[in-house]
């Protein structure tokens, strides 16, 4: 007899795509209210042939190796920098993500939070709840002055959809736009540069690069101090791309006139952070791509992705496409031989 797959589900997901997922296979969803703990991740992928996760799971190779019967990993996110994906690719396990569908969603909250930054949005919301707007400072000619967004020129590192979509938002507010992506290719719109020609010249500056050992650390302390002084950076991609420290000190020495952070290198943040006191930093916890529509279109194609791989076929969107290529029939059987 056909014995129907096992897929483990590490969230509840938005919208009816688990629904899809359990007409072709036996679905066991992790009914918390928080990624499951290290232990019980791998107890519940153990015995599955295909993983359904967030970026809070930790895949690595200790856990593929616990999971014999793995034949997909699909994560309801962009980023993979929570996947060891040569791991993966070693035992013939396709990695699926959701690029693009997110784009223009996470687009929006970095065009939100470069505004914020610079027109002290969130600083004047607290002051005014605190009671402080009275009748004697009702309008202050020098109250909460920021930084004008119109006219200025904005840096985009990563020009990949969600940099591009930054920079068509940035057109509409006439800034002059700069980009920086390693590959070099042009943009529309964009006038490419030099990482140090941008850092120099921008006056506000947003990160869209994926997290990999190459962009680990690119605005450590010396790509900071080459930042223009008054500087405003907003980093929606990933927290290990900044020096968190050393941004603490450029926002506290006024080297930079603000910052923007959806996006930490321990998430949660640390209670204890200096993040949390440094003075013109503007926070939120990781939602760059939370709004209804977003997600559910993130579940759907993750699942589209999970059944593509059940099947043995392509996935849609894979970040190790040589294993969806391998010749040789099913998806990564080649190299699951070898
Ligand atoms: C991702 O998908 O990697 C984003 O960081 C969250 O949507």
């Amino acid at each position: 007899m056909h014995q129907r797959p096992r897929v483990f589900v590490t969230r509840r997901l938005p919208g009816h795509s688990v629904e899809r997922l359990t007409q072709a296979a036996d679905v066991d969803v992790w009914p918390g209210e928080s990624s499951p703990q290290p232990e019980a991740l791998r107890r519940g992928a153990a015995e599955a042939d295909g993983l359904l996760c967030l970026l809070t799971d930790t895949v690595d190779a200790a856990l593929l190796a616990a999971c014999p019967r793995l034949r997909v990993v699909s994560s309801c996110s962009v980023g993979v920098d929570h996947i060891d994906i040569d791991a993966a690719t070693q035992r013939g396990i396709p990695v699926g993500h959701t690029p693009g569908v997110l784009a223009e969603t996470t687009a929006d909250l970095a065009f939100a939070l470069l505004l914020a930054a610079a027109r002290r949005v969130v600083e004047a919301d607290r002051w005014l709840r605190a009671g402080s707007w009275t009748w004697e400072r009702r309008w202050d000619p020098e109250g909460f002055v920021g930084r004008d967004v119109h006219g200025a020129t904005l840096g985009v590192i990563g020009l990949g959809a969600i940099g591009r979509g930054v920079a068509r938002r940035a057109a509409g507010f006439g800034m002059r736009v700069l980009g920086w992506t390693r590959s070099g290719r042009a943009v529309e719109g964009v006038e490419t540069a030099a990482l140090e020609s941008v850092l120099g010249r921008a006056d506000f500056l947003s990160i869209h690069v994926a997290l990999a050992p190459e962009t680990r650390g690119l605005l450590g302390r010396a790509a900071l101090s080459r930042m223009r002084p008054g500087a405003i950076l907003v980093n929606t991609a990933r927290g290990g791309i900044v020096d968190e420290a050393a941004l603490c000190e450029a926002l506290a020495s006024g080297h930079l006139g603000a910052a923007a952070l959806d996006v930490f290198a321990s998430e949660p943040i640390e209670p204890a952070s200096p993040l949390l006191t440094a003075p013109n930093l503007v926070l939120t916890p990781h939602i760059g791509s939370a709004s209804i529509a977003t997600r559910t279109r993130m579940a759907d194609l993750a699942v589209d992705n999970l059944l593509a791989g059940l099947e043995g076929r392509r996935l849609p969107r894979c970040a190790n496409p040589e294993v969806a290529t391998a010749p040789g029939g099913s998806v990564g059987s080649e190299l699951r031989r070898s």
